[in-house]
């Protein structure tokens, strides 16, 4: 009999909690997210439950307006800064990945490739980079601009981005640094390989001022679902977190981005897709139904106008609260996340009679919540994975830690039992761990001496 393989999980871990009401929860710790302790703490739970990868999401920038209003939903506002807290979780967990989103759309090239070479080396092999272009008008003002330039040339500019920060990682052969003190030659001038690009959006000649990273490139997570995202996806990506929602849509979206790789001669097996649910876990179906309702109805009714105005990209303050949104001020499409708009808009338009207020209850802010008992739960997950809706998961929790512990107690022992999850961690590194092959370097390899000669 044919046994199932395992599938990894990753959990991605934003302190307050992902639900715009999580951390008014009576079981959230809040301020967590701004907090080493506490994050700390949930990478050893995740690690001890052989989580493949620890994973924080980030947006370079504070909101500035309407305070009144995002002080009842506190996302980004207190955060730690995404590498410096990976390099110290580092040191304080030993076989989990540790992933973080660093925008395209603000950071030089060369300083993302060299912070993640960082971080690679500095967890032996265990970093991940997840590229975004950005989708809010706030991180755009810390760098200079006054809003996020469009969405197509924020994709192009990612593209010339991701093709550089992988230069930059190829910048020198796996053995350039020899440090022969006989031969007073510390490392192989004929094993740098610099980069010299010239684009649109960049224009950089140089190395990177450190070996070349364990993994060879640390793994690269996208998770844009607009057709410029699929597209870069399948191109560069090694993980997709995939958001589309129910199962049927996760199952196209699926193969609609592996179906995209061959254009770039690669095998759809050089891309897990990890599908992002957000479970809600109790001991009956009913009480997680609740523990989710409760939470919806924790939503203040100002975060609900903010979230649903957010994700349309117009402003829906003033609009009566218990009566229906007017069909003509949802725009037709948007500059911001185009995947969560068009999930949004078709959830409005299939609901013409909802008011304001009943939409914003009824909408699942980001992903799809699973709720059920943990037995349900993993029988849904392995469904997913046995139906071609995934290769494992992203998970995200309402409110935390709770929801964390929750899922690591209940659920992951019940997916080990059935063989479905690790139950040890295998290999040296996290693209072992995820199946995903060391990066060789593609230059052909030199020595000076054979130069020389
Ligand atoms: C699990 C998950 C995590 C994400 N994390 C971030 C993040 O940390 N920062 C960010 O700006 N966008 C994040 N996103 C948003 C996507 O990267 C992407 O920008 C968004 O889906 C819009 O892309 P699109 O217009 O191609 O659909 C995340 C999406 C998902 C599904």
């Amino acid at each position: 009999m044919s046994r199932k393989s395992t599938f990894p999980l990753a959990v991605l871990i934003d302190g307050d909690g992902f639900h715009p009401a999580g951390w008014l929860h009576p079981a959230a710790v809040t301020g967590q997210a701004g907090k080493i302790d506490r994050m700390i703490e949930m990478a050893r739970v995740a690690e001890a439950a052989k989580i493949d990868l620890f994973f924080v999401a980030d947006t370079p920038a504070a909101r500035t307006d309407q305070l009144d209003i995002w002080r009842r939903w506190p996302k980004f506002m207190n955060v730690l800064e995404p590498m410096t807290l990976l390099a110290r979780l580092a040191g304080e967990t030993s076989h989990i990945g540790l992933g973080a989103t660093v925008s395209t759309s603000f950071f030089e090239p060369y300083n993302i490739a060299r912070q993640f070479a960082s971080l690679d080396h500095i967890s032996n092999g265990r970093a991940a980079w997840n590229v975004v272009t950005s989708s809010n008008d706030y991180a755009p003002r810390n760098f200079g601009l006054d809003r996020l330039p469009p969405h197509n040339e924020r994709y192009e500019k990612a593209r010339e981005s991701v093709e550089i920060v992988k230069a930059y990682w190829d910048s020198w052969e796996d053995d350039a640094f020899i440090y022969d003190r006989q031969q007073s030659s510390s490392f192989d001038p004929a094993k740098q390989h610099p980069v010299d690009f010239k684009g649109k959006y960049f224009t950089v000649h140089g190395a990177l001022n450190q070996a070349r990273p364990p993994q060879g490139h640390p793994v690269i997570i996208q998770a844009g679902a607009s057709g410029d995202g699929k597209e870069l996806a399948a191109e560069t990506a090694d993980v997709v977190f995939s958001a589309a929602g129910d199962l049927e849509a996760s199952r196209a979206f699926y193969s609609d981005l592996k179906g995209r790789m061959a254009r770039y001669g690669r095998d759809p097996s050089e891309l897990k897709v990890l599908a992002s649910l957000r479970c809600s876990i109790g001991k009956t179906r009913q009480e997680a139904v609740d523990k989710y309702h409760l939470l919806q109805s924790l939503i203040h009714p100002d975060v609900g106008i903010k979230m649903l105005s957010e994700q349309l990209g117009v402003d829906l303050a003033g609009l009566p609260l218990d009566e229906p949104i007017p069909p003509g001020v949802i725009p037709q499409t948007t500059n911001r996340e185009k995947g969560f708009f068009e999930r949004l808009r078709a959830l409005i338009l299939a609901h013409p009679t909802k008011t304001l207020r009943e939409i914003y209850q009824l909408y699942d802010y980001g992903t799809a919540p699973i709720c059920g008992t943990p037995t349900e739960i993993a029988d849904l997950l392995e469904e997913w994975i046995d139906t071609g809706a995934g290769d494992g998961f992203m998970l995200l929790f309402n409110t935390l830690p709770s929801d964390l512990n929750d899922f690591v107690e209940l659920v992951v022992p019940e997916l080990q039992r059935r063989g479905r999850t690790r139950t040890e961690y295998t290999g040296q590194t996290l693209r072992d761990r995820l199946g995903l092959k060391h990066r060789a370097n593609p230059h052909p390899s030199r020595t000076r001496d054979k130069m020389v000669s």
